[in-house]
């Protein structure tokens, strides 16, 4: 695992999109797994610039990391609304190779096993970028999840519903279920990118990085992955040995 500390995950956002950009030049069909939340957003919006600059990113597709159940994709807070505002129109990508989950689908077990199957017929996710919850969380999948987990429906923990309720009018509002790629979707992917910044992501930084692999801390399944590079800033890193 590739561990790199930076003052600030704008500097990692820059580091990041000059590595992605050659990625993507040597393979413009590249297959991108999208976090949403504010740890990646500094890479979406470096990587902008290489598109201002000549970045062909119109094969890339992209596969969101999870979608909230029971929201329809035109409320401007589900992730599909999300995905499309931050990182489908700023980065010029095809709507067409772009999916979310469909959380608000009749059967969202169904639309699960829909979604896995077509990461597995896009032949899987080359990239996939992660930020990490202050519980551990990977994805949705709490802690708790199982290490092999494939998508499916999760339930929010409090903890995450707190942390997300500023993107709601009152934290009641925060959906209770979610759909999410697993852990074991996740670790299919050809390799990680995990952004965590602020001081409130230093103890889940830690466990995950060096503590024990437990599905405690989900995102601890990393450490057992070939190919990962994380970004720490220095808050974040102040519990890291
Ligand atoms: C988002 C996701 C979550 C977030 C995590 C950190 O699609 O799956 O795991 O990455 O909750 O969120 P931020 O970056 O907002 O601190």
């Amino acid at each position: 695992m590739e561990i790199i500390i930076v003052d600030s995950l704008e500097e990692a956002g820059e580091i990041e999109a000059t590595r992605l950009a050659e990625t993507i030049d040597g393979n413009p069909a590249t297959v991108l797994g999208l976090a949403t939340g504010s740890s990646p957003l500094p890479l979406y919006q470096a990587l902008r610039r290489h598109v201002l600059s000549g970045l062909d990113m119109r094969r890339v597709s992209g596969f969101a990391l999870d979608e909230y159940v029971g929201i329809s994709a035109s409320d401007e807070r589900s992730y599909t609304a999300t995905i499309q505002r931050e990182v489908t129109g700023p980065l010029a990508l095809d709507p067409e190779l772009v999916h979310v989950p469909e959380g608000g689908a009749q059967d969202p077990q169904q639309a699960a096993v829909r979604y896995e199957a077509s990461i597995k017929s896009a032949g899987g996710i080359d990239v996939q970028i992660l930020g990490i919850g202050s519980d551990g969380h990977l994805g949705f999948n709490e802690p708790g999840s199982s290490l092999a987990s494939r998508t499916r429906i999760k339930t929010l923990s409090q903890r995450t519903r707190e942390d997300n309720a500023r993107f709601f009018a009152t934290p009641e509002e925060v959906p209770r279920h979610c759909i999410t790629q697993g852990l074991g979707t996740i670790m299919d992917a050809r390799h990680l990118l995990l952004f965590a910044g602020g001081r409130a992501k230093a103890a889940a930084i830690a466990a995950a990085l060096e503590g024990p692999v437990s599905s405690r801390c989900p995102a601890s399944v990393i450490q057992m992955h070939p190919s990962a590079t994380v970004y720490v800033d220095t808050a974040a890193a102040t519990e890291l040995e």
